[in-house]
């Protein structure tokens, strides 16, 4: 089971021994697909997920920038976020604070490609409005196209929230705008967040899950019946580009064997 691929709905499922396995094997892909993308189009664009899970993966990238195995020409890439929280960029809280620590201060990216969420803008729908621009201007992508991410990273929250799509989100049917800014009841502030049009346009798809507390809302979203509005999760079918769930042992702990 450890490392095999299997289908699963939508995708595909490969189960990382833990947490530290999991990371090497996402910046294994994220290398991957960005040596692809800087191939074929000289351009690699990236989504990164905020939460806690992704910070190893983005150390291990880090850590490998002069490496071989992992080296990405950051000079050619761009880098966004699916989603921010409503804080200044320095506020602990923030995803891009935790990017800039873990990987984006180590590595030698311009500053103009790091398309950063302005978490810190008292009206969030004019921060995420000025991102759809800015999203779309840096992909070229004018409206009505929606632009093409290479790659996207994506968290499972443990009730089946990605990005900052939450359950009984207005921004979960294919029609939303390319990036919202939901009030989140639950946590009583706003989010900024890609929203499903733009997460299904990305090449590649990849949800990072790890440990115990996910298992549940992983078996949920990859064999529980399919309620979007409940399970958000299950909003991300991106096509024609793939879908990879990266998980680790724990988090796969109840899935089918
Ligand atoms: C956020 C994330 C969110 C996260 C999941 C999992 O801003 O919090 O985008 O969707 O990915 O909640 O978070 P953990 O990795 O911390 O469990």
């Amino acid at each position: 089971m450890i490392g095999d691929a299997r289908a699963v709905r939508g995708g595909t499922l490969v189960v990382a021994r833990d947490a530290s396995d999991l990371a090497r094997r996402g910046a294994d892909v994220v290398a991957s697909v960005a040596g692809k993308a800087l191939e074929d189009r000289g351009r690699f664009s990236i989504a990164l997920a905020g939460g806690a899970t992704p910070r190893a993966l983005y150390e291990v990238l880090a850590a490998d920038a002069g490496g071989t195995a992992r080296r990405i020409d950051w000079s050619r890439a761009h880098v966004f976020w699916g989603d921010e929280r409503c804080v200044p960029p320095e506020h602990p809280d923030s995803n891009y604070r935790m990017a800039r620590e873990a990987l984006l201060d180590r590595v030698p990216i311009p500053a103009a490609q790091v398309h950063r969420m302005r978490g810190e803008d008292p009206d969030p729908d004019r921060a995420a409005a000025l991102y759809e621009s800015e999203l779309r201007t840096a992909l070229g992508a004018a409206a009505p196209e929606i632009p093409r991410l290479d790659l996207v990273l994506l968290g499972l929250g443990p009730d089946a929230h990605t990005a900052s799509l939450f359950p009984g989100s207005a921004f979960l049917s294919g029609m939303a705008p390319l990036v919202a800014a939901p009030y989140v009841e639950k946590l009583a502030a706003h989010r900024i967040t890609l929203t499903p049009p733009v997460l299904n346009a990305a090449s590649q798809v990849v949800f990072l899950v790890s440990g115990s507390a996910k298992a549940s809302p992983l078996r949920d979203v990859l064999e529980g019946e399919v309620r979007p509005e409940l399970r958000p999760a299950q909003c991300v079918r991106p096509s024609p580009g793939a879908l990879l769930w990266l998980v680790d042992a724990e988090a796969a702990s109840r899935l089918r064997a």
